[in-house]
């Protein structure tokens, strides 16, 4: 695999308070470099046999080579995000940013201090759409790996000393103000638009009850913390709970093999919330079974286990 320069993105003897000077250095020297080296870990990479290379020297080569990849696409998405007057955000991604940030100025006033955080260090402030949650997040990458796993980087300010040294000495404020001047807010949306079209990681689908409801471990909580009334039923299997040290609170334990025995301790105008270990196949079974009895019956998703690791109530087991 070669890897090809890309073209500077933004014209240099546009920018406002960036000299072409600063724009040409870094272009050639720091992303050629990055690029440059990118293609020669590539290259040793594959020359390798991975059978007989100790495995530190591959680990190493790994290491450089997400280190180079990661310098050379954030550099390329730098350079793409100057060019213009840095002013107004465009409607539909200042709508985005409010959503996710309370307004625009909040946005901005989050990325300047993350950026400005990064004086006399090095690493880079990126705005980043995470498709998992389809929101945008500011981070802060103190070097050049540090990415949000499956995020897509849209705006990037790289604060190592080379990207504003030559123009503005150390003083890497009048660099980040002069930054934001530059920001190229039609190139962002642009890159915002086609973030979006990332979809999610698919999430779990129970096959076998594609139309049972089913509630969060949130939802459940936030029903409990507002003192609603709800019926909550650990359904886990008997031979699983010989060994269970603790159960949800504010759940009974109830055999899923004897339903019948115990139907009828339920209220029907009460909501009824069953689960499982893992909220697999018991808990969707039992609801359905409550279901077709006429119960408001739902199953908690993840189960036991999700309950545990949102740091949900725990008693011992009864
Ligand atoms: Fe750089």
């Amino acid at each position: 695999m070669r890897y090809n320069i890309a073209p500077l993105y933004c014209r240099p003897w546009t920018l406002n308070g960036i000299t072409p000077r600063l724009i040409e250095s870094h272009y050639e020297n720091d992303y050629g470099s990055a690029l440059n080296r990118l293609n020669n870990i590539t290259d040793e990479l594959e020359r390798l046999d991975p059978a007989t290379t100790p495995a530190h020297v591959i680990s190493r080569l790994k290491r450089d080579e997400a280190a180079a990849l990661n310098s050379t696409l954030l550099h390329e998405l730098y350079f793409a995000s100057l060019g213009g007057d840095g002013r107004a955000v465009p409607d539909e991604l200042a709508s985005a940013v409010t959503r996710d940030f309370g307004s625009v100025l909040r946005w901005r006033q989050e990325f300047i201090a993350l950026a400005e955080a990064l004086a006399g260090g090095s690493g880079w402030v990126l705005l980043t759409y995470v498709p998992r949650d389809g929101r945008l997040v500011n981070q802060s990458a103190a070097d050049h790996t540090q990415s949000i796993s499956g995020g897509v980087p849209i705006l990037a300010i790289d604060m190592y000393e080379h990207a504003y040294h030559l123009d503005f000495g150390a003083n890497a404020t009048a660099y980040v103000a002069a930054f934001m001047r530059n920001i190229d807010w039609d190139a962002v949306q642009t890159r915002y638009r086609n973030a979006v079209k990332v979809e999610p990681p698919p999430k779990l689908v129970q096959k076998q009850w594609p139309e049972l409801p089913a509630m969060t471990v949130e939802e459940v909580k936030s029903m409990l913390d507002a003192g609603e009334r709800i019926q909550i039923i650990d359904t886990r299997p008997r031979h699983y709970t010989t060994r269970a040290q603790d159960m949800m609170e504010g759940a009974v334990w109830r055999d899923p093999e004897r339903v019948e025995e115990w139907i009828g301790e339920l209220s029907k105008t009460d909501p009824v919330v069953t689960f499982c270990v893992y909220g697999f196949h018991v808990g969707c079974e039992t609801a359905e079974t409550l279901r077709k009895a006429g119960f408001d019956a739902r199953y908690m998703a993840g189960g036991h286990y999700a309950w545990k690791a949102k740091k949900g109530a725990v008693k011992l087991f009864e």
